[in-house]
């Protein structure tokens, strides 16, 4: 039998946490996994810190981060200060981390999963299945595409969607949390009775319920299936909690919209108000997430995800603790552009609230329904600095 090779491309907040969390059941899991987790690392130079117990080792010249990681068990830029598994190998090869990977988790900042995917079509696995765990979406003309939608149909996989309320570093520093994995194990990976895998060239149903143009290779026999069962050990730690759902669309929206939310609430309380206006700017931004799916989506979501992680709980994290909230309400209280705090209080980490508010509207606007979503329009305006975060009652008066 075979064992699943996993990589991570990324090495962010987030990515480096899952890649850590993901170590830590390779080597709990040897039946199915190999040790060892790829994660593919975009290539900088680093200092570092002075308060870095490497310090004095390293000196403080710049060294390649990579180098810093496979070394030290620590990515001092992105996620300093929380050991590594030793099984977590830093690579900067992109091809090279994803060769014969039977797995890949996507996690990195959503902008850049276009050109990843561009670049490793035709070097993967054909049989590869993904997990994204980007938050965000990606607007192709007149169209509004899921990001493990787009990874699948890109690439010629099948891929799944991880998302919930999950602050990176608390969950590297193994503080509880749950998260939510939709996945919807395609027809050819179910096994017949002596399980033996499906045919090659099948189909499956995409996150809009139809059938999928992109043929799938099966995983074969000799490898266990990529199923529930397989996805929780992988993901699943006594600190992180997982919960596996079929709802593709419900999980990777929630994840990306609740971004533009989060923006809101930060603008409501750098402008001065508290937690009941943000609970209300809470309440209008799930109804025009969920009206949102509704209206795009209808075949396949499912409104109880709303209910689980990735829904109102991701809701409430983002808009009281997570990066969008802190940095837009930082943004307001200096009266500065949510660009310029990206740019020099973040460390090259990216808030993903302002390019998904941008591309949401672009697709609202293309179809002239821009109007229903109140709450994204400001948000919109306040970024583009055309609204001003006082006037926001107003869209609540309007209704
Ligand atoms: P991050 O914001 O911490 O880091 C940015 C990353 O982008 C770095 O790894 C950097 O090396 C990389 N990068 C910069 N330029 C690049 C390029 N040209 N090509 C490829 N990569 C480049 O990233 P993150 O927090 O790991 O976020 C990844 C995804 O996870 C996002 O969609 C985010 O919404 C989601 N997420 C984050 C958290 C969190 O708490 N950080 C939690 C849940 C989900
Ligand atoms: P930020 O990117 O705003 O930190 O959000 C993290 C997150 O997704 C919390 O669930």
């Amino acid at each position: 039998p075979r064992k699943h090779k996993v990589t991570v491309i990324g090495s962010g907040n987030w990515g480096t946490t899952v890649a850590k969390l993901v170590a830590e059941n390779t080597r709990e899991h040897p039946d199915v996994f190999e040790e060892d987790v790829q994660m593919w690392v975009y290539e900088e130079n680093v200092t570092i810190p002075a308060d870095s117990p490497h310090r004095a080792a390293a000196g403080d010249q710049p060294l390649k981060l990579t180098e810093v990681i496979n070394k030290y068990h620590e990515n001092v830029k992105y996620l300093p200060k929380v050991p590594l598994p030793p099984n977590v190998v830093a690579n900067p090869s992109l091809l090279d981390a994803v060769r014969d990977s039977s797995i890949l988790i996507f996690n990195l900042p959503h902008e850049f999963i276009g050109n990843i995917c561009k670049q490793i079509k035709g070097h993967i696995l054909p049989f590869a299945r993904g997990i994204s765990c980007i938050k965000g979406v990606t607007v192709t003309e007149d169209k509004v595409e899921l990001i493990c939608e787009y990874i699948g149909e890109t690439l010629g996989i099948y891929c799944g969607a991880l998302s919930g309320a999950n602050i990176a570093n608390e969950i590297a520093n193994e503080l509880w949390c749950e998260t939510t994995i939709a996945y919807n194990v395609p027809p050819c990976d179910s096994r017949g009775e002596n399980g033996e895998s499906g045919v090659n060239g099948e189909h499956y149903r995409d996150a809009r319920g139809a059938i999928s143009k992109t043929q799938l290779a099966p995983v074969p026999q000799e490898y266990p299936p990529v199923d529930h069962d397989v996805l929780h050990k992988l993901f699943n730690r006594p600190y992180f909690t997982v919960s596996m759902v079929s709802d593709v669309v419900g999980v990777s929206l929630a994840g990306a919209l609740k971004n533009i939310v989060a923006l809101a609430c930060g603008f409501i309380e750098g402008h001065g108000w508290n937690m009941t206006a943000k609970t209300a700017v809470m309440r209008r931004g799930m109804l025009e997430t969920i009206q949102f799916c509704q209206e795009f989506f209808p075949e396949t979501v499912d409104e109880m995800t709303f209910w689980e992680s990735a829904g109102w709980s991701d809701m409430i994290v983002s808009c009281t603790s997570a990066r969008n909230w802190r940095y837009s309400k930082m943004a307001v209280e200096r009266g500065v552009s949510l660009q310029e705090i990206e740019r020099t209080e973040l460390n090259g980490q990216k808030l993903q609230g302002i390019s998904t508010t941008k591309e949401v509207m672009s697709f609202l606007k293309a179809r002239g329904v821009q109007d229903k979503y109140p709450l994204f329009k400001a948000v919109e305006g306040i970024v583009d600095g055309t609204f001003e975060v006082k006037e926001i009652p107003v869209l609540f008066r309007q209704q």
